[in-house]
């Protein structure tokens, strides 16, 4: 049997949930998920820490039944961040490598990378990933890969990915109240994205949807790349809320009939009936379809302006796949493709080995995304101080190749 030479975490903070997923690494890369959780987190507003106490509690719980379960005492993960402060950038940077018969090396990319990326986005805010588009060197554009090419002067387009600086400290900070070390920060639709997209989807031209329960996530791929992510204020709760509130009901009756009687098609018919303390309750079809449609259209509405902002409308032919709880919405499917004007599926992980079943569903795809990235290792890159990233190297190049697309 295969020996684990080491585990990989996931830990996805969302509003309401917090989960996580750990999976055990052998020397000869294969994967499997050994533990995985969730807990009902509180402290957030709109995918941002409100408090530190609060989901620090969740996931110290959350993380005790885990370490059970796969028999590895946690001590670091790869944590999502989320809200409508998350940003993306794009620039560039030129530098000069010498004569023109300077091999360029990976201290040249570091350089390059450091020019395009300080000064251009504001100051209070931290760098999450540098993603590089294409270098070109003396002028001629194309070229992905520079290294052991020759040349005098060094240009490189990217996109930048930041969050504001106090989120990503009040985020460590309730890590350290759990006791554990933040490996890298992700935004959950970007790690979510990364456990249910395939190449072609991201080569061709893809939107990722994370339907949360607060807020919406908006990531979007082309060529290979991220190319856009933009969060939207307002998730699966607010139907919630707005079905409690247009029914005069308390919002455990109105999740109720959120997640067993709406559809996205609106296809049902007959009105709703529900015992609540016993007693028989009767909700107009119509009434109910009412309410969670106005709400469904306005949070679509904003997700297509984020695409027609990041200029992608009308321009993904791989159409949007919807991830997070709220896309577990009956046919939620037929309502985004009428809403998005574009093909539209539901994304859940696949192929992962282990008690992998639990976990290959909607609301995981972001801890299982985060788990993948924490793979990678060597993921602490220190943007602030030149970029000092490490190249992965040795067995997990090659579960990278299988995961990283
Ligand atoms: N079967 C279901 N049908 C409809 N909605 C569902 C279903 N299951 C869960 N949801 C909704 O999904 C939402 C929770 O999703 P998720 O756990 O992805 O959110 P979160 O990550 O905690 O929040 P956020 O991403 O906004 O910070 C809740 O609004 C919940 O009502
Ligand atoms: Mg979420």
């Amino acid at each position: 049997m295969d020996e684990t030479v080491r585990y990989a975490v996931g830990l996805d903070v969302g509003t309401e949930n917090v989960r996580t997923v750990v999976a055990s690494l052998t020397k000869e890369g294969q994967l499997s998920i050994v533990g995985y959780n969730e807990a009902k987190n509180t402290g957030m507003r709109k995918g941002v820490l409100a408090n530190l106490a609060g989901p620090a509690d969740a996931i110290d719980k959350m993380l005790g039944e885990v370490e059970r379960m796969s028999g590895y005492e946690i001590h670091s993960a790869t944590v999502s961040i989320n809200g409508s402060q998350l940003l993306t950038t794009k620039t560039e940077g030129m530098i000069a490598v010498g004569t023109v018969e300077h091999e360029i090396n990976e201290e040249d990319l570091y350089r390059v990378e450091d020019v395009a990326v300080t000064g251009r986005v504001p100051a209070n805010r931290e760098i999450l990933d540098v993603i590089p588009f294409g270098y070109s060197i003396d002028g001629q554009e194309g070229v992905r890969d520079p290294i052991g090419m020759t040349g005098a002067r060094l240009e490189m387009k990217a996109n930048v990915v930041s969050a504001l600086q106090p989120n990503c400290t009040n985020l460590r900070r309730a890590m350290e109240g759990a006791k554990l070390e933040v490996e890298r920060i992700i935004p959950s639709v970007v790690a979510g994205a990364r456990a249910v997209l395939n190449e072609r989807q991201k080569e061709n031209g893809v939107a990722v949807v994370d339907l949360g329960a607060a807020t919406t996530g908006v990531a979007i791929y082309e060529e290979g790349d991220l190319q856009y992510v933009g969060v939207v204020p307002a998730g699966s709760n607010n139907i919630t809320n707005d079905l409690a509130i247009c029914l005069e009901i308390n919002t455990e009756v109105a999740e109720e009939i959120k997640r067993r009687y709406v559809t996205g098609s609106f296809s049902g018919e007959k009105d709703i009936v529900i015992k609540v303390n016993r007693e028989e309750m009767v909700f107009e079809r119509e009434k109910v379809d009412e309410v969670v449609r106005a709400r469904l259209a306005e949070i679509f509405e904003k997700v297509k302006k984020e695409l027609k902002k990041a200029g992608y409308e009308k321009r993904l032919p791989e159409g949007a796949v919807l991830i997070g709880g709220g896309a577990k919405m009956r046919d939620i499917e037929v309502f985004a493709k009428t809403a998005l004007e574009m093909s539209v599926k539901i994304g859940a992980p696949r192929d992962l080995g282990g008690v992998a079943t639990a976990v290959e569903k909607p609301e995981y795809a972001a801890a299982v995304g985060l788990m993948l990235a924490s793979v990678e290792g060597g993921g602490n890159r220190d943007f602030k101080q030149g970029n000092k990233a490490k190249k992965t190297g040795g067995f997990l190049s090659g579960i990278l190749k299988k995961f990283r697309f």
